[in-house]
């Protein structure tokens, strides 16, 4: 990919995949997409896929899938208790990770109520680089708050800081300081922090958050489900781990952790979950929780076939050539959208291109979602669903008062190996006309608000006509054109 130089001197992304499975699409018309999107409730979780011309909600169990994984599955040795399937995925994860133990969970979310539920106390604090959203829901069920601690740069949305996911080690000092170091549950390190734009965090500043950790005897839990992205900014951004191996790299990021859990349905490329350690006594104190809350110990709520393709994807993703096709596509779009003047968060991330709603429409409230607005805009012009990833996906205070975002994007996922690069064009196309017809867009309102993550189930209705008038300048503009 990026080893490939252009005779034009252009830097296009050059795939190191060919498609030989594919699925039909369906591209409603414009009408038809407004119909849909009133339908869902103006929520872009609530769409159905048959509506969806590109689906770049999520980067979550919609990669696409190797010949290997498939072939893999394919093997998969089906029991309850036991089975060498699970001893494949186990061993694989030794190897990659060279930690001992693994409790497998059916996915991240598992992973993390199984690591609140043990290690959160009523009154703790869990100091992070960032949350997210369902880790910070389970610390708060039980008991717990978090204490966001990014440097100060990972909040802004243009930056050329390499490492915009770092924690600023000062901070976490400070917050142990402060609150004494028995108040502290556990540091968690979110690899590719997804929701200020899929931004990494570096090796060294990894080092430095564990020494602060060792110091003050408090743990280090790494979410890894982004840690495939990561992994290839370390690599392409850390100048001290240029000459390292990706392999090289986890074992060494890796080695900082007491606990590392993941998405099996981002790392991996296939759909489950599961929680390493090195230590027994941690292992003991979390196993009973998996056959409460998953299932045996040998399966943890997937299926066999699903932690076969895990292994081999695991295994995939030491491979540079493989780990850095979504980070090239996303910087591709960002920089094509940079060009065309549309606010976007830079420097471009892991898991999709992000959209600067705050910027974008700038002249909807925070009160009335322009991250969510924008959202529901950009199915309607273009049949591409993105994610609202500001206001709405926060939760309202106790008092019923709104809690605003530090960043109001939409996320524009770039699921690995399933878009091609005119489909990206396309959405870049669209994108561009619609920030041309910014002013047109309006804000949204809630009819149905559900106390925890509304931005799942939570049902909006536009503020005022306005969605009529963008598809009126729509049919304008591009005539017959869908
Ligand atoms: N941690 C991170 C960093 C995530 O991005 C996700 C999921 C989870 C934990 C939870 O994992 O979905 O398997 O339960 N992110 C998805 C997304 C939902 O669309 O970004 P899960």
């Amino acid at each position: 990919m990026s080893k490939i130089k252009f005779f034009s001197g252009e830097h296009i992304p050059l795939e190191m995949h060919k498609v030989r499975i594919v699925q039909k699409l369906n591209l409603p018309t414009i009408d038809e997409r407004l119909n849909a999107m009133r339908e869902a409730g103006n929520n872009t979780f609530l769409l159905n896929n048959r509506d969806v011309f590109m689906d770049m909600l999520t980067d979550s169990g919609v990669n696409a899938m190797s010949d290997n994984q498939l072939a893999a599955m394919m093997v998969a040795d089906d029991s309850y208790a036991g089975s060498e399937t699970f001893t494949r995925l186990h061993n694989k994860l030794k190897e990659i990770f060279d930690m001992e133990y693994f409790l497998p969970t059916h996915q991240g979310r598992a992973s993390e109520n199984i690591i609140s539920q043990v290690y959160v106390k009523p009154g703790t604090i869990v100091p992070m680089n960032f949350h997210f959203t369902t880790s910070m829901a389970h610390i708060n069920v039980n008991g717990g708050t978090i204490a966001e601690l990014l440097i100060d740069e990972g909040t802004k949305v243009n930056s050329d800081h390499p490492f915009k996911g770092n924690m600023d080690i000062d901070k976490l000092k400070e917050v142990i300081r402060t609150n004494g170091r028995e108040k502290i549950a556990f540091v968690r390190m979110e690899a590719g922090t997804n929701l200020i734009g899929g931004q990494p965090f570096s090796l060294q500043n990894l080092k430095d958050v564990k020494k602060v950790c060792d110091e003050n005897d408090i743990m280090l839990v790494l979410d890894a489900s982004l840690l495939g992205d990561n992994l290839y900014f370390i690599k392409k951004r850390e100048a001290q781990c240029k000459s390292m191996s990706i392999r090289e790299i986890t074992k060494e990021l890796v080695a900082q952790c007491d606990i590392l859990y993941f998405s099996g349905r981002k790392l991996g490329s296939a759909r489950g979950g599961g929680i390493c350690t090195s230590s027994q006594k941690l292992y003991n104190e979390m196993r009973e929780l998996i056959t409460l809350y998953e299932g045996f110990l040998t399966y943890g709520g997937m299926s066999v076939r699903e932690m076969e393709a895990l292994a081999v994807g695991l295994e995939e993703t030491m491979d540079e050539d493989v780990i850095n096709q979504g980070p090239e596509f996303i910087s591709f779009m960002t920089d094509e959208l940079v060009k065309k003047g549309v606010p976007v968060v830079t420097p471009a991330g892991g898991l999709g291109c992000h959209l600067n709603a705050m910027e974008f429409v700038d002249h909807i409230p925070q009160n009335q979602y322009p991250a969510g607005a924008l959202a529901a805009a950009l199915y309607i012009v273009s049949g591409a669903r993105g994610m609202e990833r500001g206001s709405m996906s926060e939760q309202r205070n106790p008092d019923g008062t709104e809690v605003y975002a530090s960043m109001e994007l939409v996320r524009l996922a770039v699921p690995r190996r399933v878009f091609t690069m005119s489909q990206l064009k396309y959405v870049i196309d669209r994108i561009e006309w619609l920030y041309a017809n910014r002013d047109l867009i309006g804000g949204l309102k809630f009819v149905q608000e559900p106390k925890t993550l509304r931005f799942f189930f939570g049902r909006l209705k536009p503020v005022s006509d306005w969605q009529n008038r963008l598809v009126a300048k729509f049919k304008e503009d591009f005539g017959d054109s869908l």
